[in-house]
């Protein structure tokens, strides 16, 4: 039987294929490519000594899917395809929608024609909103949410449970997932944004490599000890083998469960920009700018959950996240060349 991993050549699906296949599991591959390359998973490929079986396929295109549940023997999906640009979302919500919404439907839909009933869904931190207390635990209330992409993971955090509810063959994991960075230490794998990032590490490490000039740190006068906002940072190699132990959960038919996947220790902007400098000795120029819209001040978890129902818990601190960030990016400057 297979995991099917929807987004599995992207930046988190590509390193959680990479532990699943280290596990012994079976993976099969369905990504457009909207937002990745297929040398990623040539990359798995060599890290891993294993096949990997892929179907370039959108989630969207039911015939496509269900041609591929015909031929693999599904067990799981883990489900990462997705549309991920908060502002980009502000712009083309349409869009967003489309492809986040719609296409989980058609997914969801053709896993029940097949009976296959256990998902593990990517969620964000982003649904806690503005949060109303840190650290944030599981219960803390889902909070505003003010862009269309940050909807659609609440959406379908809701879609989800109510498919749950109502057929109790369903097992469901949503994985609020914090703020993933690193690399795979190999410094073959990594982040691969197109265009100019939107998110902190990729422009750091742009900056690094002398694509970008100087960062933008969107505010220092926040309610924080260096002004700056506080993140819960989490390599993404801890955040893939978090989906390994949710693979184990699934298969004791957990009904609905619901896991933050972070550190559980907060870092300013300023302390992301000093660590990297400090772990790879490039100087990163910045210059303050306004607040960025929409951003919250603090956002941090409590990761006790994971630890207990998961046994899982984050191994590598923010030096390791920056070395292998710098790693992939010094080796890779233009990101994968298909
Ligand atoms: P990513 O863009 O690298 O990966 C998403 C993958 O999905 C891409 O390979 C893309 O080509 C594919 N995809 C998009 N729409 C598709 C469609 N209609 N059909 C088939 N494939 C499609 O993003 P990522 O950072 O690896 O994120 C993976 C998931 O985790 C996303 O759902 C994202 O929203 C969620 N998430 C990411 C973060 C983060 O900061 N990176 C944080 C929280 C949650
Ligand atoms: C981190 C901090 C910025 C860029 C986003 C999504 C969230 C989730 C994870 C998917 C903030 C500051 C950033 C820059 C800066 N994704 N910053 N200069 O906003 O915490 O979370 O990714 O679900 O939904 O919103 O991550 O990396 O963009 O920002 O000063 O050029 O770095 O203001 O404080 P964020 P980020």
């Amino acid at each position: 039987m297979s995991i099917l991993v929807t987004g599995g050549a992207g930046y988190i699906g590509s390193h959680t294929v990479i532990e699943l296949q280290n596990a012994g599991e079976e993976v099969v591959v369905v990504d457009n490519l909207v937002n990745s390359s297929r040398e990623s998973l040539r990359r798995v490929e060599k890290i891993t000594g294993k096949p990997v079986k892929f179907y370039e396929a959108d989630i969207n295109d039911a015939a496509k899917l269900e041609e591929i549940f015909d031929r693999e023997a599904v067990e799981s999906v883990i489900h990462f395809a997705g549309l991920k640009a908060v502002g980009e979302s502000v712009e083309k919500p349409l869009e967003y929608y489309m492809n986040n919404i719609s296409g989980s439907l058609v997914l969801f839909n053709t896993m029940r024609k097949y009976n296959v009933k256990n998902i593990i869904f990517s969620s964000s931190a982003t649904v806690y909103g503005n949060p109303s207390f840190v650290p944030i635990t599981e219960e803390c209330p889902k909070g505003k949410i003010t862009n269309p992409y940050g909807k659609t993971k609440e959406m379908l955090e809701e879609i989800l449970i109510d498919i749950q509810k109502a057929d109790s063959e369903w097992n469901v994991i949503l994985l609020r997932y914090f703020n993933p960075i690193g690399a795979h230490e190999s410094g073959t794998m990594g982040e691969n944004p197109r265009g100019i990032p939107n998110n902190l590490m990729p422009y750091i490490t742009q900056v690094a490599v002398g694509k970008l000039k100087k960062l933008g740190v969107f505010g220092d006068d926040y309610d924080t000890p260096d002004g700056t906002c506080i993140r819960d940072y989490i390599h993404v190699v801890d955040l893939a083998a978090g989906h390994v132990k949710a693979v184990s959960k699934l298969r004791k038919k957990p009904g609905i469960s619901v896991y933050n996947l972070g550190t559980g220790t907060g870092s300013s902007v300023l302390d992301v920009i000093k660590s990297f400098e400090a772990a790879t000795g490039v100087k990163i120029p910045y210059e303050v700018k306004p607040r960025r819209a929409g951003d919250v001040p603090v956002c941090y978890c409590d990761a006790g959950k994971a630890a207990r129902e998961l046994g899982w818990k984050a191994q590598y601190d923010l030096k390791k996240m920056c070395e292998d960030s710098w790693r992939w990016q010094k080796n890779n400057p233009e990101g994968y060349v298909d």
